[in-house]
């Protein structure tokens, strides 16, 4: 890989970071720029004027990766005069292909090695050659503790990283890893130097916040010590999974003033055949148990969730069952997903027999029914205000 790296001398290095993808790639990108800025690089906002363009990249879904590649593709095909880093759950996922795929590429890291960016970004600058770091491990918790964050206001903090629940369609096990737990204590210590520093909103980040626990303290013990540190105002978390969230969530949600009354809970399919083919670990009939429960307990809580359509096998009836789901549940938000195959999980050995245009359908009809859900549920609250 050659590069002219005399230019980079004497220069104020200046960054961009492009986000794709979920909260958690938010917050990975907002440690990596804390990361950096604590190194002496400057963060610019524009990658034009940046000598460093880093890419924190989202696998979970096929269009996801489509726009990524697309956008390196942007850059040409042959190293140029900025450094270009890929980092993530892209990077994880292809690791040195991403070189090969795309030599304009400099940089490769995965989303356990961002602890490792300044110096990577400082080999990238001295040397010649690609710099690759995607291992399995746990990151150092210091990463968490630069004091970053983009919005003065509001934090997002990570309370576990990775997972083990392998969903049979899901990628983040193999690019993020299994599951681990910050201690109690950090996360305790990050949210009060957040509110030191004048945050007063806090988003608790997992792929399975019901699983935390660290030292004997569950989830639902973190959320009572969070809520209880002074200055918090408002306090939320995402995301929770229908196999193991707990009523006494629910009850601490009710009697916590400061917890957002604000559930997001994946539902995935409608259909038991489709959720059991999927590895969710519930029925329909159990999740709608469990919403009856949370409504019940909530007064007023909000539900969110996400759909998957054509999942290999998945046929009329069972989208039937999805649509009639959503209509008998009537969540305040749904997002909606097309499937498509992800590299190492168990669904990528099945065909992927739904046809581009019955997903497409699928998709609108979907989309169409929350909608209409979506409106009529503002409509309600705002005349009954
Ligand atoms: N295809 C489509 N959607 C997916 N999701 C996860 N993996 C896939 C996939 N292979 C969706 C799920 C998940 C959300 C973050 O992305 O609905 O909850
Ligand atoms: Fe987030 Fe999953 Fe996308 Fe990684 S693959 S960025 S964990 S949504």
């Amino acid at each position: 890989m050659t590069k002219e790296v005399k230019a980079y001398k004497n220069l104020p290095k200046k960054v961009y970071i492009r986000t794709f993808g979920c909260q958690m790639n938010v917050r990975d990108s907002e440690v990596v720029k804390g990361l950096l800025l604590a190194e002496g690089y400057k963060l610019v906002d524009d990658d034009a004027a940046a000598d460093v363009i880093l890419y924190n990249t989202c696998s979970v879904r096929q269009h996801a990766e489509d726009k990524v590649w697309s956008q390196i593709g942007k850059h040409g095909n042959h190293p140029n005069n900025k450094i270009i880093g890929v980092i993530g759950c892209m990077a994880q996922n292809y690791k040195k292909e991403i070189f090969k795929r795309a030599p304009v590429v400099d940089i490769v890291c995965g989303p356990s090695n961002i602890d490792n960016i300044a110096l990577y970004l400082g080999q990238a600058l001295r040397s010649k050659e690609a710099v690759l770091g995607a291992d399995e491990k746990k990151r150092k918790d210091n990463i968490y503790h630069t004091g970053f964050y983009e919005d003065k206001d509001h934090a997002y903090v990570v309370i576990s990283e990775g997972c083990d629940n392998f969903c049979s369609y899901c990628v983040v096990p193999y690019v993020r890893g299994r599951l681990r737990h910050r201690e109690h204590g950090k996360i305790l210590k990050e949210v009060s130097d957040a509110v030191g520093q004048g945050v007063n909103s806090i988003t608790l980040l997992g792929q399975n916040v019901s699983s935390y626990v660290d030292s004997g303290i569950d989830f639902t013990e973190l959320l009572k010590m969070v809520s209880g540190i002074p200055g918090i105002k408002s306090l939320t978390f995402l995301t929770s999974h229908p196999k193991n969230t707990k009523q006494e969530l629910f009850r601490i949600m009710a009697q916590t003033p400061v917890i957002k009354k604000q559930l997001h809970l994946p539902v995935q399919s409608g259909s038991d055949k489709v959720l059991k083919a999927m590895n969710r670990g519930y029925t329909v009939k159990k999740y709608i148990e469990m919403v009856d429960q949370y409504r019940g307990i909530v007064y007023n809580g909000k539900l969110s969730t996400d759909i998957i359509v054509g999942f290999p096998k998945e046929t009329e009836k069972d989208f039937e069952k999805t649509l009639s789901l959503v209509r008998e549940v009537r969540f305040d938000a749904a997002y909606i997903f097309k499937y498509s195959p992800r590299p190492n999980t168990k669904a990528a050995a099945y065909e992927d027999d739904v046809l581009p245009e019955t997903k497409q359908r699928r998709h609108a009809e979907l989309l169409k029914l929350q909608k209409e859900i979506s409106r009529s549920k503002l409509e309600a609250q705002s005349v009954g205000r």
